[in-house]
């Protein structure tokens, strides 16, 4: 028997008896003859106590440094009076040692793993076995363990079934970029790697699973992100004979399950969760996952400006979807100039041109025309009379202490733009409280995009997803403002969910597949098999996924999702623990009937 209890159980009952412990060294305390020793394991530290007087075990216990794996048998006997560590709960107790047995000894690590210090990340993924041996990291990975174990739970509980699919899959390119495999057996053939399990969750429903989950891992070859990794997990869902609305129900209470028993200190804005559509969070947020701890809304100020002095302003609203959008900072006149400077680094970062600014300062110091007492400074103000100042301050419902921002330009980067100015000010004014949590949903998304590289319209989401009933007609005559049955569900202003209704008929597939500009020859190469399995009765269905990692992510209060996944990826996609991707030797390569090419 390696141990008789773990490095967190011992207590005063526990006083006398005779114990077996093992486990790291955490920190090492050699007071000129008693040396002090904290024990740790997963569960926690002990503290051990060797005296000169045990004469062998002495001499070990010098020689012992942080991280050496011990196992020691002891007595234990409560800490002297005063000396008690109330932080741990063996706190009231030591160990006294009688035998010492080193298990194994370790080099000095690269970083500490006793103090909670930042160290170099790159440093911390070399040596991530390391780095989970802290308690922020194992915190983290305990967590995840218990919230997936707590949606594995409540699936189960609602008559979901969970099966695994295959990683190895056909490629259907369309969305992100996918990750290949060569096939050795089938010259020039490939296997990609899923960015999610979307075609098989469907093909169950066709398969009369009725009610299917999974904790699925995704592949994505995309750019790296504070919020995205190369490989990622989602808990996949899908349901047949469902609308939104009831999958949009059965989730938000696993949401609410989860944040009651995880984060019950953090405070839920919102109970049910608001639904916006997703024009309207555009419009008053300025993106599609809207940070709703606080209001900051935009508003439309075009038909204020329309053939105004201001030149930027009224050639932007005589574009055919040109707009002027105004954002209403409360209590934001004391921003200096260079938080304006790095404000305007933002909007630009999105597509803007410039941020026009109004500064209703506090006294009448201001230039330009004046409003309502306040001082007004603005590098625009000279071209607006006053009257029309005092309208535009007027419409963004500004006050004195204020500062009103302007996007002029097409509706969405006039938008985008303010949105993150909205965000990078919300930062700025501590409004973005780790400790409340702001749900929603936005619904009603287009169902395409207009890709600029592609020059074609593409699925904003994927293209299985259902266009709205009352919008199909339109497929022919105005397919970019078709809406979906898609949902988003968004937190703090991170997307942690998606999912829509999907096609069940295949001449409705078909149909999309057209709008896409796929041709009848490619669609049966791509997606054969989905349009052949429309054929056989597929039932009426839908689904979503939620992003685990982004999820676990707020919950923790991580900055970033690589500080809750055991073995994440670096910001370039690299493993550097591993050493991945790496070189492959040269008769590897061909037997898979590939060649390398030189960069030169
Ligand atoms: P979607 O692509 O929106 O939908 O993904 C669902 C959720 O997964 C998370 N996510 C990611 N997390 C980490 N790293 C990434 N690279 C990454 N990409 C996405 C997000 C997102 O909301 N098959 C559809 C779902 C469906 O329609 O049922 C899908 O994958 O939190
Ligand atoms: P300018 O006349 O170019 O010096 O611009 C005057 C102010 O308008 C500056 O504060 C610019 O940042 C701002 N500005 C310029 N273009 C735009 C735009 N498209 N939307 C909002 N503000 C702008």
């Amino acid at each position: 028997m390696y141990r008789s209890h773990t490095c967190s159980e011992l207590r005063l009952s526990h006083v006398g008896s005779e114990i077996t412990l093992a486990g790291w060294v955490h920190r090492r305390r050699d007071h000129g003859g008693l040396i002090f020793i904290d024990l740790r394991d997963r569960y926690g530290l002990t503290q051990i106590v060797i005296d000169p007087s045990q004469e062998g075990v002495h001499e070990l216990a010098e020689g012992v440094r942080s991280e050496y794996v011990l196992q020691i048998t002891g007595s234990v006997r409560p800490r002297p009076d005063g000396s008690a560590n109330k932080n741990i709960p063996s706190g009231d107790i030591e160990v006294v040692v009688n035998s010492l047995k080193v298990l194994n000894p370790s080099k000095t690590p690269p970083f500490e793993i006793d103090i909670e210090k930042d160290a170099n990340e790159e440093l911390r993924l070399q040596y991530r076995y390391l780095d989970l041996r802290r308690d922020r990291m194992k915190n983290n990975i305990v967590a995840r363990h218990k919230i997936v174990k707590t949606m594995r739970d409540y699936m189960d509980r609602h008559d979901f079934v969970e099966i695994e699919t295959p990683i190895l899959i056909k490629g259907t390119p369309e969305g992100s970029r996918e990750y290949i495999v060569p096939s050795r057996v089938y010259p020039g053939k490939f296997f990609v790697l899923p960015q999610s399990p979307q075609q098989m969750k469907q093909l169950l429903m066709v398969a009369g699973m009725d009610r299917y989950f999974q904790i699925a891992r995704c592949f994505r070859d995309e750019d790296q992100r504070g919020d995205r990794q190369p490989e990622f997990t989602q808990l996949d869902i899908e349901m047949s004979f469902v609308e939104s609305e009831d999958i949009m129900h059965l989730t938000e209470g696993l949401m609410i399950e989860l944040v009651e028993k995880f984060v019950p200190n953090k405070k839920m804005l919102k109970k049910p969760f608001p639904r916006l559509t997703w024009k309207e969070a555009m419009s008053k947020y300025g993106s599609d996952k809207p940070d709703l701890r606080f209001g900051m809304e935009i508003c439309d100020v075009s038909d204020l400006v329309r053939g105004c002095g201001f030149k930027v302003f009224a050639d932007a609203v005589a574009q055919p979807e040109g707009v002027v959008f105004a954002l209403r900072v409360e209590g934001a006149a004391g921003f200096t100039r260079k938080q304006i400077d790095d404000l305007t680094e933002v909007a630009k970062i999105y597509g803007a041109k410039g941020l026009a600014y109004i500064v209703l300062e506090k006294s009448e110091e201001g230039t330009g025309a004046g409003t309502g007492g306040a001082g007004v400074k603005s590098p625009i103000a000279k071209f607006f009379s006053e009257e029309e100042m005092k309208k535009l301050v007027e419409a963004s419902g500004a006050k004195t202490g204020d500062i009103v921002f302007f996007g002029a330009d097409t509706f969405d980067v006039a938008a985008t733009a303010l949105g993150q100015v909205r965000l990078a000010c919300g930062d700025m004014l501590g409004l973005r409280k780790g400790d409340e949590l702001a749900f929603c949903w936005i619904y009603e998304f287009p169902l395409f995009e207009y890709s600029k590289e592609d020059k074609r319209l593409v699925s904003a989401h994927h293209p299985f997803t259902a266009p709205m009933k009352e919008d199909v007609a339109m497929l022919d005559t105005d397919p970019k403002h078709v809406r979906a049955q898609a949902y988003d569900l968004a937190l703090n202003g991170s997307e942690i969910g998606g999912g829509s209704i999907r096609i069940h008929d295949a001449v409705e597939q078909a149909k999309i597949f057209e709008v896409l500009g796929v041709s009848k020859s490619d669609c049966e190469i791509r997606f054969g098999h989905m349009l052949r399995a429309f054929e056989y009765g597929a039932p009426p269905h839908g689904g979503i996924a939620w992003g685990i990692d982004r999820l676990v992510m707020i919950f923790q209060n991580e900055p970033n999702i690589r500080e809750v996944i055991a073995f994440p990826k670096d910001q370039k996609a690299k493993d550097l623990m591993m050493g991945a991707p790496s070189e492959i030797p040269a008769a590897q390569v061909a037997e898979m009937h590939i060649e390398v090419m030189k960069e030169d």
